[in-house]
């Protein structure tokens, strides 16, 4: 049996290099629809809705929050027949999808393969561009193809399982296993002991996250600060967006259990233009010009979860949409019309566009039902909404009952502010958050202030 890092590139099978762009004719007055309901998409829903070259924007399902900014429309965001169906009654003109899970479902090829839907744009990957985020052995594959600086790795099934135990022994402390699939930000686990770290490895791969589990990767710890850089690309060229930094623990000091994240903050200051410089010519441009070469057709945001290792950028994950809640700080800095990045997406002419960033700072600290992430209530009313002054409201588990917004979600609202620093942000956005009212809320009160010591 060989054990230690074997470094194998795979191979990836050679396919006609074309990428499809559909024949569209946008309009001056588009009309849009946005996929998902949580803070990410209403804050994608609050800046679409600036766009003068909106006529009419719907959100699938939606939330309270998103209900304001345009029209939500009672659909499953995976529900492509009825999606389709409301897209040809109500002439929409771009499809733009938050999460990943329709993405992972196909939505970009559903649409492209339909005789009825292929010349409406669907910005986001198609299925296969999707695997970047739906299987981490493709990622991390991917990303030995070209080069991609991350963590060494192998992956192990049920059937390698002994494989995988002899090579947790080759390894040190802590122990990374990450669930190949889908787990709803749940199938990493780090482990201190090598027996935890067996125990764990059984678990998975004997079904503890389902068919997410039957590949679990092992891969080397990487010690750093972690930094979410996100690109918007048309399969030829990119923008890069404001970057964010997202606080994920639900304790104060980044400890207790993993949540959907607490807050974030844009920019995050040892990002500055060598580390980004570096990021772009080590990761982003392998990343986009890998999938080009591949076949891969991927127009939409790409999501780089990065960690800073002692001054190298080296990736965690790919994720194939915008991350939640660095949304709701990022497009707080994004000055330029999003729908017109869009468009250069749509029709193969990003780099024809222009992205400009506000010089600001930005933070979102996230407000939480009492018990999250474990078990909590929902149905609370949320008071307050008139004393909040200088922020802005993304809500993420919302929803309106007997006319009252009440809260429907363990994130339940994004308190997000502007800053000529960082501090003073965070100032805003804790007295906003302190305005706003809900039985057991919680927030995180130190948000940024790790990295701004
Ligand atoms: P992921 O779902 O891949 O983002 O992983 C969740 C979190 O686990 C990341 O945000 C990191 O904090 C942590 N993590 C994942 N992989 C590693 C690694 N190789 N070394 C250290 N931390 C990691
Ligand atoms: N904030 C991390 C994510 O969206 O996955």
């Amino acid at each position: 049996m060989e054990i230690g890092f074997k470094n194998i590139v795979p191979e990836y099978p050679a396919k006609e290099k074309t990428i499809y762009f559909p024949n569209i004719e946008l309009k001056k007055a588009m009309k849009i629809l946005l996929l998902g309901s949580g803070g990410r998409e209403h804050a994608l829903a609050w800046k679409i809705s600036q766009s003068p070259k909106v006529e009419k924007l719907y959100i699938a399902p939606g939330n309270a929050g998103t209900g304001e900014v345009g029209e939500n429309v009672a659909l499953s965001a995976t529900d492509f027949e009825g999606i389709k169906a409301f897209v040809l009654a109500n002439g929409i003109n771009m499809v733009v999808v938050g999460p990943e899970d329709p993405l992972v479902k196909g939505v970009y090829d559903y649409f492209r393969d339909d005789e009825e839907l292929k010349n409406i744009p669907v910005i986001g990957p198609s299925k296969e561009g999707a695997t970047l985020e739906g299987s981490k052995d493709f990622a991390k594959a991917f990303m030995m193809r070209h080069g991609i600086p991350t963590a060494r790795y192998q992956t192990f099934t049920q059937e390698t399982l002994d494989e995988g135990i002899a090579f947790l022994h080759t390894l040190e402390a802590p122990y990374v296993l990450k669930a190949d699939g889908l787990c709803a930000g749940k199938g990493v686990l780090i482990l201190s002991t090598l027996e935890e770290a067996e125990k764990e490895l059984r678990e998975m791969l004997g079904g503890m996250f389902g068919s997410a589990s039957a590949s679990v990767v092992i891969e080397e710890f990487l010690s750093g600060v972690e930094c979410s850089v996100f690109v918007l690309t048309d399969g030829k060229n990119y923008k890069l967006l404001p970057e964010a930094k997202d606080y994920k623990r639900i304790g104060e000091g980044d400890t207790g259990l993993n949540t959907g994240g607490m807050g974030s903050i844009s920019p995050v200051p040892f990002a500055d233009a060598a580390w980004m410089q570096k990021v772009e010519e080590r990761i982003v441009r392998p990343t986009v010009e890998g999938l080009a070469a591949e076949g891969i057709d991927y127009k939409g945001f790409i999501f780089f979860g990065l960690i800073n290792v002692k001054g190298e950028p080296m990736v965690i994950e790919y994720n194939v949409r915008m991350g939640d809640p660095e949304t709701e700080s990022v497009m707080l800095r994004l000055k330029s019309d999003i729908v017109d990045l869009f468009e250069g997406v749509a029709e193969g002419n990003l780099s024809e566009r222009t992205i400009e960033f506000d010089p600001r700072s930005a933070v979102c600290v996230m407000l939480v039902s009492g018990g999250y992430p474990g078990d909590y209530a929902k149905g609370y009313p949320i008071t307050g909404f008139e004393k909040v002054e200088g922020s802005y409201l993304f809500h993420a588990g919302t929803t309106v009952k007997d006319g009252q917004v009440v809260t429907n979600g363990g994130r339940v609202i994004a308190v997000s502010s502007y800053g000529d620093t960082q501090l003073e942000a965070l100032a805003t956005s804790f007295k906003n958050a302190q305005a706003l009212h809900f039985t057991d809320m919680y927030c995180r009160s130190d948000i940024g202030k790790d990295i701004l010591k």
